[in-house]
């Protein structure tokens, strides 16, 4: 089962020139809290921003580049959707972690979104896909805790997929 994990402004932006615009220490605790365990699934653009492998995760990575290769037992590079055609299936909550690219290619295939919603509009290149109300039904929504880094107020807003 995927899940889409995420934080976005309220412009949908989530990005800018390969960086996350923002620090938010709660939100990055519960990014931790989410995923430590299960395995994450993420564009190669996002892997190179992460800098490093995340302990106690496994990594997926998509790429179109045959030679693009991670050494690090940890990590596996895929290239099409049947190499996570298991995750889809199976019962085991596996996240996606992005970026833009990776949240379009694979929100069809996603259960349930976490989202932390920040209540500002922000600059950036790369934008979280319009979330439709036809498809999504909210089922949790509340205040992320108060930040003195941060001007804006933020909040955990959780979806999941209707039934057909
Ligand atoms: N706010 C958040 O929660 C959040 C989360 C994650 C990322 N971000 C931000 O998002 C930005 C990065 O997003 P992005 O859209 O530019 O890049 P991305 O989705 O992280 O990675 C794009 C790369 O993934 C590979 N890829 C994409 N679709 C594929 C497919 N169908 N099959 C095989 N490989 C595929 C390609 O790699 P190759 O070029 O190697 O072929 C492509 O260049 C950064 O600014 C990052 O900070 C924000």
């Amino acid at each position: 089962m995927l899940s889409i994990i995420v934080a976005k402004a309220k412009n949908n932006i989530i990005g800018k020139d390969n960086k996350l615009i923002w620090h938010i220490s709660d939100d990055l605790k519960r990014f931790k809290e989410l995923t430590t365990g299960h395995p994450i699934i993420m564009g190669r653009k996002t892997f190179e921003s992460l800098g490093k492998v995340l302990p106690n995760r496994k990594h997926i990575i998509f790429s179109h580049n045959p030679d693009f290769k991670v050494s690090d037992e940890n990590v596996e590079v895929v290239h099409s959707l049947l190499q996570i055609q298991d995750y889809i299936d199976g019962k085991e909550e596996a996240f996606v972690i992005g970026g833009a690219m990776i949240y379009n290619f694979l929100m069809p295939y996603v259960k349930k979104m976490y989202v932390t919603q920040i209540e500002k509009d922000f600059e950036g290149d790369t934008f979280f896909p319009k979330i439709d109300t036809n498809i999504w039904e909210e089922v949790e929504n509340v205040e992320g805790p108060k930040d003195d880094e941060n001007d804006f107020e933020y909040r955990y807003i959780t979806y999941v997929r209707k039934d057909k």
